[in-house]
């Protein structure tokens, strides 16, 4: 079943080679943490589910955020980067990050092929290795990555430290789920989602104000047999103006 397979993949098991995909559940800074994507990278985009969902949430961040052609942006754990093709025509230039040398290289090739020299790739491990370029940014975005950071306090920084003042941040991740959505999962050792305060209390304590989040889409998967509903929000934040109270602003 192609959806089952997708999600399965997308976490790793199911694979059916065999040789353990703990890697994609792996904390980030592991050596093996990007093999797993390596390995699907060039089959990712075969499922059209990914994309729907990244069509989804990037018509959810342009209903959150003031997108215009000025603005730059910046995906974590882009994968092939489908969502950063998706709000492409709505922003300027984007750097297209992720660990996994696999996924970049997928990214790489269809830039080379269409000569787009909008989106750039860049290896970068969130919460690990430093955004480059200071605050460089006015939109930040991942999706289906925060769970595979393994010190979120330390992304959220680092994404703050990358955008302007007003800069925007919009993640769109799993709800918490006690562990269902990778049960069965056993090497899995990123987060099971995330709840939804206690997110939005990590981005005001990582510098962000006004953290708004909502349902903007719901995964399928079946879990033990039974097709179960995942819903997916959207955290939207902003960098504090200057002047504007904030946690190490006041
Ligand atoms: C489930 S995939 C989602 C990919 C893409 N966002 C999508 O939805 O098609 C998770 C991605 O997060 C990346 N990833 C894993 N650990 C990461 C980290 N510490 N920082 C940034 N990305 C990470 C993986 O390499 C992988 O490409």
């Amino acid at each position: 079943m192609q959806h089952e397979r997708e999600e399965q993949h997308g976490h790793g098991h199911g694979h059916g080679h065999g040789h353990g995909h703990d890697q994609d559940h792996g904390h980030g800074h592991e050596p093996d943490a990007a093999t797993f994507f390596d390995e699907v990278a060039a089959t990712w985009d075969d499922d059209p589910k990914r994309a729907e969902r990244a069509t989804a949430i990037a018509d959810a961040i342009r209903a959150s955020v003031p997108l215009t052609r000025q603005m730059s942006g910046f995906e974590f754990g882009s994968g092939t980067a489908l969502l950063s093709r998706s709000l492409a025509p709505d922003l300027g230039p984007i750097t297209v990050s992720d660990p996994s040398r696999g996924m970049l290289e997928v990214v790489a090739q269809r830039l080379a092929a269409e000569g787009d020299t909008q989106l750039t790739p860049l290896l970068l491990e969130l919460g690990v290795d430093p955004i480059p370029g200071g605050a460089a940014y006015d939109l930040a975005y991942g999706m289906l990555a925060l769970h595979h950071v393994d010190d979120v306090p330390a992304a959220l920084r680092s994404l703050q430290a990358a955008l302007r003042p007003g800069g925007y941040l919009c993640i769109a991740d799993l709800d918490a789920d006690g562990g269902a959505y990778h049960a069965g999962h056993s090497h899995f050792h990123g987060h099971h989602g995330f709840d939804r305060e206690a997110l939005a209390a990590q981005l005001i304590e990582g510098g962000f104000v006004d953290p708004h989040l909502r349902t903007v889409y719901h995964l399928r998967k079946p879990v033990d047999g039974v097709e179960q509903d995942f819903p997916l929000f959207l955290a939207v934040a902003q960098v504090g103006q200057v002047g504007q109270a904030g946690p190490d602003r006041a």
